[in-house]
């Protein structure tokens, strides 16, 4: 199924679980190797060594053999809090959040500023299935098959400037479609932020689908991000806005309680959250009567320092949480 056909299907139409492991076995055995290019990394504040490290090293990256977790959980057990700060309340967004027609501003520090809908920021990508681990901030996570693109592939067309040293985006605030904006538990709009080297990543994706489907409402349709060795906040939901800015971007997290959320946001087992530990965490396990499993070790950038350790080589990770 091209990007294309699986962005008309309904989001409500979910893939059966055992189908779509078949299929993935199949495609696994048949992708291509995604060409990687590697960019530069932006000085900035603080600043960036540069990353070596093999394509191998980041394709290592895209897979795991880690346990799925169930469909039925990644879609109802959300944090999305346009929708409300409850885990089933993003379940709501399926009702009111229109994802079609979509457009998305890139502006600020580069050459080809533009307004784009979903179809032209995708023409020419060809989607790519990469299997993540999501842990989030409240010591729980979650092992996903995304579908997406490389976000470098998509900046780079805009051509950032020298000067664009972040990458600041922005989630979609109506009211009439985002129920809990009412609640200003968040100053919104949802607004997140990653270091160009960050962001020109090759394991940063714009995803636009999930299990080989579109991305449902409640996880952040027609696209968002997914940073799989930052905590999940930094995985913004159904963007409309992204800017190169020469200075750190504020961040909805980080303005709301910055003691709490640094910019970096990098998972890391040594840095505590104020109130709570950042030791381990409980995958959503996924059945009716035990919704987690076992408590397990949290691995420094969660599992991924191989591919990214090196952008962070001589910052203090206790300050630049
Ligand atoms: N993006 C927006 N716009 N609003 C949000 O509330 N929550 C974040 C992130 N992206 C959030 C968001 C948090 S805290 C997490 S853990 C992940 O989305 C959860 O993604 P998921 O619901 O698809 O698992």
């Amino acid at each position: 199924m091209s990007l294309r056909d699986a962005l008309r299907l309904p989001a409500t139409e979910i893939t059966d679980e055992a189908v779509y492991r078949d299929r993935r076995r199949l495609l696994a055995a048949l992708a291509a190797s995604p060409a990687l290019a590697l960019s530069g990394c932006a000085e900035a504040d603080p600043p960036a060594p540069k990353l070596t490290i093999t394509p191998q090293q980041v394709r290592s990256g895209f897979r795991t053999d880690e346990t799925l977790t169930r469909v039925e959980d990644v879609t109802s057990y959300n944090n999305f809090y346009e929708f409300g700060s409850g885990k089933t309340d993003p379940s709501k967004a399926r009702k009111t959040l229109r994802t079609s027609p979509w457009t998305i501003t890139v502006s600020g520090e580069c050459a080809k500023p533009g307004v784009l809908d979903m179809a032209d920021l995708l023409k020419g990508l060809t989607p790519e299935e990469r299997v993540y681990r999501l842990r989030c901030v409240e010591g729980w996570s979650m092992v996903i098959p995304w579908l997406g693109v490389p976000l470098a592939d998509v900046l780079k067309r805009f051509q950032p400037t020298s000067k664009a040293r972040y990458v600041a985006f922005t989630t979609l605030a109506d009211p009439r479609q985002m129920p809990g904006l009412v609640y200003r538990s968040i100053n919104w709009p949802y607004r997140e932020g990653l270091r160009i080297d960050e962001a020109m990543h090759p394991l940063t994706l714009l995803a636009t689908g999930l299990y080989g489907k579109p991305l449902p409402q409640q996880n952040g349709a027609p696209l968002r991000l997914v940073v799989p060795w930052k905590y999940g906040f930094k995985s913004i939901k159904s963007i409309v806005e992204i800017r190169f800015v020469e200075k750190m971007p504020p961040t909805a997290w980080n303005d709301l309680q910055p003691d709490e959320y640094g910019f970096f946001s990098n998972v890391n087992p040594n840095v505590d959250h104020p109130r709570w530990s950042q030791k381990t965490e409980r995958r959503i396990a996924g059945t009716a009567s035990k919704l987690f499993a076992e408590r397990i070790p949290t691995r420094l950038f969660n599992g991924y320092g191989e591919q990214v350790a090196g952008m962070y080589r001589g910052m203090d990770l206790g300050k630049w949480f």
